[in-house]
């Protein structure tokens, strides 16, 4: 069909994207969206005059899937309000409570796993016509290598693999996403120079587990360093890195390509090794240090943050204050702490729990001492030049960016979107730095 027949066409259907979870799954959603423009529905940015209401969900905790739960709930009356309206729920908590989403919720149309979107359009038409119900929660290779999502901005994200395997005891990923699978270096390259075309300068290769990235003879350090040479491009980085599988050549091309950020997200997840052979992470607290020291002798000022879970099975206090020991001697720069959240069908899910009292009360203890380090990190930043890439408006005609260590600057000034300057750091405001433009 040509472009003019296409928009001459009778009011195209109008869908509305509400995402939960994390970037996988906002790349998914960017994934969705093209799918559905080329099949001439029209994404708007306001459920109300929507005609399908599309949520992906998450669910790596119980609280990210309470909060899509409660709001599944809330579009019944969205759903009541005219005919012909269709609510799909899609991603990893479809996948897993499909059964449930489609008994609980009666007005639900469609339902759909992480390797089921391909055929969104499809299904959409099909529910239009013969108003029947969609459950479609397959798992298989599926990579949407082929499909370019259309991007703007100065920031974006590309998925260079899909799935886990893993299997962390704790983590629900590996059963809501499937066996891990790499993009080829071709596709991707071809999505970075597309991107680098649209005007986006910093870009983040994405995967569950990117160091894992595995294609024809095409390792992980291998295509940083060959996505580095993309002309144009300003910035690169990656997320997330296992620490058992960050290689000492992803360190070096790192510390030897200079758009290649210096920031490591490291998850440690627990300081004792008791808890870490328990969660199934593979490594121990001194392969953790040592990891840490051979990036800091690489790379002195490369920025690390982490992700911790306390209140794992089994964990006691004196393992709790191990955790807390690493984290004072690693001096992360950020750390996302977490309360362990059982997931059925997981390995640990059989361990007894801890009580919620000593969870809450070691959650509320870490977080307080995390955030002195932080706040002691990025005080030590006050006087210093750092890089900046400037990304938008922020209040009263300042603008934000983001520093190579991903952390968020304020520079009170009009700077256009896009442009790359050093600044120097003036004052932090809670975990953002304040800072002046170097002419
Ligand atoms: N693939 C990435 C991130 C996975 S999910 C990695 O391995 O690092 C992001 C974070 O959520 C994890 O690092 C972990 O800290 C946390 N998480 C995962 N499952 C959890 C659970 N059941 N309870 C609490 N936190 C969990
Ligand atoms: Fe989950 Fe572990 Fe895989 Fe990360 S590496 S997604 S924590 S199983
Ligand atoms: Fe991401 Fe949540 Fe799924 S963290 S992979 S959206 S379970």
């Amino acid at each position: 069909m040509s472009k003019e027949s296409k928009s001459y066409k009778n009011s195209p259907k109008k869908f509305f994207i509400k995402t939960f979870g994390c970037q996988m799954n906002k790349n998914d959603s960017s994934i969705i969206t093209t799918i559905l423009e080329n099949n001439d529905y029209k994404c708007i940015q306001d459920h109300c005059c929507a005609d399908i209401y599309i949520i992906n969900t998450c669910s790596v905790r119980e609280h990210a899937e309470r909060r899509a739960l409660g709001h599944i709930a809330s579009l019944k009356k969205w759903s009541d309000d005219k005919e012909e309206r269709v609510v799909a729920v899609i991603g990893c908590m479809a996948q897993r409570l499909a059964s449930e989403i489609t008994r609980r919720y009666a007005f639900v149309d469609l339902v759909l796993g992480p390797d089921s979107y391909r055929k969104i359009a499809e299904f959409l038409g099909q529910i239009f016509d013969t108003k029947t119900r969609i459950i479609e929660t397959k798992l298989d290779d599926e990579l949407y290598g082929d499909i370019c999502p259309n991007r703007s901005g100065i920031t974006d994200f590309v998925s260079i693999m899909r799935g886990c395997d893993n299997f962390c005891t704790y983590c629900i990923v590996p059963y809501v996403r499937g066996r891990v699978r790499s993009r080829s270096a071709t596709e991707i390259m071809s999505e970075i120079q597309n991107m680098v075309r649209s005007d986006i300068k910093d870009i983040t290769l994405l995967g569950q587990n990117v160091n894992a990235y595995s294609y024809g003879n095409a390792d992980f350090s291998g295509l940083l360093n060959r996505v580095a040479q993309t002309p144009g491009l300003v910035r690169l980085r990656f997320l997330t890195s296992h620490p058992k599988d960050l290689d000492e050549a992803t360190i070096n091309a790192v510390r030897d390509n200079d758009k290649i950020c210096e920031w490591f997200h490291l998850p440690l997840q627990s300081g004792c090794d008791r808890v870490l052979h328990l969660m199934n992470r593979k490594y121990t607290k001194k392969y953790f240090q040592e990891l840490v020291q051979r990036i800091r002798q690489n790379i002195p000022d490369a920025t690390i943050t982490t992700d911790i879970i306390v209140g794992f099975p089994s964990e006691t206090e004196e393992e709790f204050q191990e955790t807390i020991g690493m984290m004072t001697e690693i001096d992360f720069d950020n750390a996302y702490l977490y309360r362990y959240s059982p997931r059925q069908g997981t390995k640990a899910f059989k361990y007894e729990s801890l009580s919620e009292q000593v969870i809450k009360d070691r959650l509320k203890r870490i977080i307080s001492i995390q955030n002195k380090i932080a706040v002691n990190k990025a005080r030590q930043m006050i006087g210093q030049k750092h890089e900046v890439l400037f990304e938008g408006p922020a209040q009263n005609n300042a603008t934000r960016g983001k520093t190579r260590g991903n952390m968020e600057v304020i520079v009170d000034k009009e700077i256009a979107p896009g442009v790359l300057n050093d600044v120097i750091v003036k004052e932090v405001r809670g975990r953002t730095l304040i800072a002046e433009f170097v002419k």
